[in-house]
Formats: C-alpha cells, sequence, structure tokens
C-alpha cells in the first residue's frame, strides 16, 4: 500500500464513523420516550449489548489501522531499488558520509553528497555523540540519528539541482551551523564524481600548494583529517581527500573560496566557536600555502 492510499482509507474509515456517530447521535436526540413497560432490565440489556457491539468496532478498526500503517512505513523504505548507499554519521557538528560497495566502506567525504537523479538511495544514520536528525525538506521528511542505533531514510530526487539540508534536532553551541548539501547528478556527472572521489589525492602540481602540502604534514592537521595519497591519515575531523569539490567550509558556514578556507584555517573559533578544530598557529606564508594546497584537492 502506498501512503496516499493509507491516507485514503484513513480518510474514508473516519468519515464512515463520524457518520455513524452523528446518526446514533440524532436518532438519541429525536427518539421518542423509552417505553415504560419495556422494563429497566431490558433498557440495561440492550446498552450492554450497544456499548459492546460500540467498544468491538472501535477497537478492530484502530488495530486495523494502525498494523495498515506499520507495513506502509515499512514499504516507504524499501519502495523502489536501492541503487546505493550511503552511510552518514552526525557529529558536533559536521556530517561524516561514507559511501557504501558491496556493503563495505567505499570512500569517505563530509557535509555534502552526490546522488544520481531519479534513483532511490538508502541512508544508513548512526551518530557519534548527541542525537541530531538529518532533514532535507524538499526530498525527505526527517530522521533522527541516535547514537547506539542505526536509522534509515529513503532519498529520492525527480530534477537535478542542489538540495539544503539541516540538522534538525538541538545538538549543541553549533546547531544551527550543522548544514548539508545533496547535489543530484545526472547519471553521466555523477558517474564522474564517484570515479573522482574515489581517486586518491592529486600531487601538487604549482609551487604554492606544494610547499602547502609541506606545512599540511609538518603541522598537526594531519593528526586529524586524511588525506588520501599523502601520509595524513587522521580520522577525527572530515576527510579531506576531495575539500576543494565541495561547495561550502565547515559544514555550510561559509561558501568554499581560497580566502573562506585560509580565514577558517587562521581562525576556526571565531568562524564557529566551540567546534573541535583547534587554532594552529601559521606564519601568514605557511597559511597562504596550505590554503592553496587545501583548495587544490580538487
Ligand atoms: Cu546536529 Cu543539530
Amino acid at each position: 500500500m502506498h501512503l496516499k492510499h493509507l491516507m485514503l482509507s484513513v480518510i474514508l474509515v473516519c468519515t464512515l464513523v463520524w457518520i455513524a456517530v452523528m446518526m446514533v447521535l440524532a436518532y438519541a436526540l429525536f427518539r421518542k420516550r423509552r417505553d415504560p413497560a419495556e422494563g429497566k432490565a431490558g433498557a440495561d440489556k440492550r446498552a450492554t449489548i450497544i456499548v459492546s457491539a460500540a467498544v468491538g468496532a472501535t477497537v478492530l478498526i484502530i488495530t486495523g489501522l494502525t498494523v495498515a500503517s506499520f507495513y506502509t512505513t515499512r514499504l516507504i523504505d524499501a519502495d523502489g531499488e536501492v541503487a546505493l548507499t550511503i552511510a552518514i554519521k552526525g557529529e558536533q557538528w559536521w556530517w561524516r558520509v561514507t559511501y557504501m560497495l558491496n556493503g563495505k566502506p567505499d570512500f569517505e567525504t563530509a557535509n555534502e553528497i552526490h546522488i544520481p537523479v531519479g534513483r532511490t538511495v538508502l541512508l544508513q544514520l548512526e551518530s557519534a555523540d548527541v542525537v541530531h536528525s538529518f532533514w532535507v525538506p524538499s526530498l525527505a521528511g526527517k530522521q533522527d540519528l541516535v547514537p547506539g542505533r542505526t536509522n534509515t531514510l529513503a532519498l529520492r530526487a525527480e530534477t537535478p539541482g542542489v538540495y539544503r539540508g539541516q540538522c534538525a534536532e538541538f545538538c549543541g553551541l553549533q546547531h544551527s551551523h550543522m548544514a548539508m548539501l545533496v547535489v543530484a547528478d545526472d547519471a553521466a556527472s555523477f558517474e564522474r564524481w564517484l570515479a573522482g572521489q574515489r581517486a586518491e589525492s592529486l600531487e601538487p602540481a604549482e609551487p604554492e600548494p606544494t610547499a602547502g602540502q609541506a606545512v599540511f604534514l609538518g603541522k598537526p592537521c594531519a593528526a586529524c583529517h586524511r588525506v588520501r595519497g599523502t601520509p595524513s591519515a587522521g580520522t577525527t575531523g572530515p576527510d579531506l581527500t576531495h575539500v576543494g569539490s565541495r561547495d561550502t567550509v565547515g559544514a555550510g558556514v561559509m561558501e568554499r573560496t581560497r580566502g573562506s578556507i585560509a580565514a577558517w584555517i587562521a581562525d576556526p573559533q571565531t568562524l564557529k566557536p566551540g567546534n573541535n578544530m583547534p587554532m594552529v598557529p601559521l606564519t601568514s606564508d605557511e597559511l597562504r600555502a596550505v590554503s592553496a594546497y587545501i583548495e587544490s584537492l580538487k
């Protein structure tokens, strides 16, 4: 049963019940006085039968609707063939994204997912710390990310485009700065994106990003961030292998530009107070170089 059919059945049943109740009410209001000859015992017996029938009908109707609603909700998740499974973990205050391939992690990214348009994508939602809620209003309803359990949510975009998502459960200081972009691509663009994300990061070619890579690997950055293809293998913070291909910095705090990357690295606590990234002291040359390197990670 589809959601639409469930809703129509509920409306139909409730309408019939309402009409029946109104008819009984009208009968009770306008019927003649009780026939004194019937006696009290007869009236009591009739009342017992009517009340039992009403209770029985109520239990039957509510049970029927509950069962229908349960199976419909289960079917919504399984509706359509699943093209892709993506595991999403809520962290304070960003989204850790793992694309799955045959039940195993394929690659990791953050705060932005690409999905093929017109295909059903299954999200496995978990939390690393507190309760978050995944919400992309234009695509699906809210689903909570609860520590210690995995919830699922089916997502499907019928039109290509960028859909903004937002954490919808208060999860601490930067709850409002916990945004997520869902990019729905046509099949060819999606395959291109997927191939790009699976690849390791490119070695920087220009002098400035090359210098930046040396700064990145020499400073504490590598302890928290992973850049596949380099020795940098930290997993505390977002995977930065292709961070230059994402649209925002800091889970939607700013649009991604060379300048916003530099601003974020220079002082993450001013842009997003309370987040877990410390300020790493850098000279202005180091900051310029390292932001050129991060921007180059397409
Ligand atoms: Cu995460 Cu609100």
